[in-house]
């Protein structure tokens, strides 16, 4: 998605509350390996660099259209690649922090996608992620006729069961919009 509503939402909602969790928890992202996962158009890389100086950030999609649109954005550590979270062909234990924008529910196979989040994570790194719930997914999906499939359409329940049997701990979470979305801060055991 590459629009400015999108855009604003992302810097000014999304964020916003993702950095706000890693303040409370007094995170220190310099330095670090960030993976931006399903980044779309790819403004939340760019809004990682310019907040938190990571020494390398990796970015994937599975479209190839969303990844040439991302390549228009002046990142300067930023790597991109086309992508499926379901299967990524990357190395275990190498990021520090993986960011998610709102992505799970709209994967075929979103619990294996949690699986491979997991397994690319170092053991203590930490997954930043937003997500709405069934309800607030339906909602997207008749009536600003978002793409979710049926899977998609999880409740809290069913996502935090399933981050938990990935080996991700919740360290802290926050509602968004009461109660359509939750923010998180997990970490890897
Ligand atoms: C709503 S967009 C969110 C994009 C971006 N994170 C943002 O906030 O603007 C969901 C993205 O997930 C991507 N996607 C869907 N299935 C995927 C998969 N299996 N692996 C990687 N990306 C996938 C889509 O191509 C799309 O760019």
């Amino acid at each position: 998605m590459n629009n400015p509503i999108r855009k604003w939402l992302l810097k000014h909602l999304e964020f916003s509350i993702f950095d706000q969790l890693i303040t409370k928890a007094q995170l220190n992202l310099g330095g670090k390996r960030l993976l931006d996962l399903a980044c779309g158009s790819g403004y939340s890389s760019l809004l990682l660099e310019q907040r938190y100086q990571p020494t390398h950030v990796v970015a994937f999609d599975l479209m190839e259209k969303q990844i040439k649109l991302a390549g228009r954005y002046p990142t300067i550590s930023t790597d991109r690649f086309i992508g499926d979270i379901t299967a990524l062909g990357l190395r275990s234990n190498v990021f520090d922090v993986a960011f998610g924008f709102g992505i799970l529910h709209h994967i075929k196979g979103w619990k294996q996608g949690v699986r491979e989040i997991a397994r690319v994570l170092k053991p203590g790194g930490y997954l930043v992620i937003e997500e709405p719930n069934g309800f607030s997914a339906e909602f997207f999906r008749r009536f600003v006729r978002y793409q979710i499939p049926k899977e998609g359409h999880f409740t809290f329940t069913e996502l935090e069961d399933q981050f938990q049997s990935a080996g991700l701990q919740i360290i802290n979470f926050k509602s968004v919009l009461l109660p359509c979305f939750r923010a998180y801060l997990l970490q890897k055991l």
